[in-house]
């Protein structure tokens, strides 16, 4: 007599051997095939703006892990207060090192995203400024001329009351390579 233990397996070898012979005996060889379990192919993954019953505020899209940096972003430690200013002025230094191609680099990139306010000599008289649209920045080559490189990098990542901030829409290196040029026209 056969145990129940037995019996079961029979069964469920059977049943696998109907489904193969299911999945097989197909004679149209353009037939895709049967899926018998397509949530192994077909992942029921969520979409984005979609309702997520898995987390109390039922979003799909989570905020990062706190910390989280993306790839290619700068870690700046330095905060936007007058401390970090002063820190970052202190303890900063161009971890590029200068030549001939970083300073043309460096010149480039401040003709295109800082001349218009500064001037193409920094004399702060750059094209809106003599439009009359903007009140004058300061010169490097005079009030700006003993500012450090820090201070500058700090500057031009988070801003400085009319300018606007430049840490997201040029990298670190970029930055730097800029200052490299500042040096330049600061007379250095
Ligand atoms: C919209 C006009 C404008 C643009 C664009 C601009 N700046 Fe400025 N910048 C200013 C003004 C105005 C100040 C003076 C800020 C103050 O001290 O009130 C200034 C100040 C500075 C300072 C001195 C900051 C300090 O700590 O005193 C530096 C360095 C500087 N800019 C660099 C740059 C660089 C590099 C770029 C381009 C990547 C740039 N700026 C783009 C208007 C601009």
């Amino acid at each position: 007599m056969q145990t129940h233990f037995q019996l079961t397996i029979t069964k469920t070898a059977s049943l696998a051997l109907l489904l193969a012979a299911l999945s097989s005996c197909n004679n149209d060889p353009r037939h895709p095939g049967y899926e018998f379990m397509p949530d192994m192919y077909r992942s029921p993954s969520y979409e984005v703006n979609s309702y997520n019953e898995n987390f109390k505020n039922g979003q799909v899209n989570m905020q990062p892990v706190k910390g989280t940096v993306a790839q290619n972003h700068e870690v700046y430690l330095y905060p936007n207060t007058i401390e970090g200013y002063e820190a970052a002025g202190a303890e900063l230094k161009n971890p590029i090192e200068k030549s001939e191609i970083v300073l043309e680099e460096g010149k480039v990139l401040y003709n295109d995203f800082c001349s218009h306010c500064h001037g193409e000599k920094g004399e702060g008289n750059g094209t809106i400024v003599d439009l009359g649209k903007f009140p004058p920045p300061p010169s490097f080559s005079n009030q700006l001329k003993e500012l450090s490189d820090g201070k500058m990098y700090h500057s031009i990542t988070y801003g400085k009351n009319l300018m606007g901030p430049h840490g997201l829409i040029l990298s670190p290196e970029e930055r730097w390579k800029i200052i490299h040029h500042l040096n330049k026209l600061q007379g250095k």
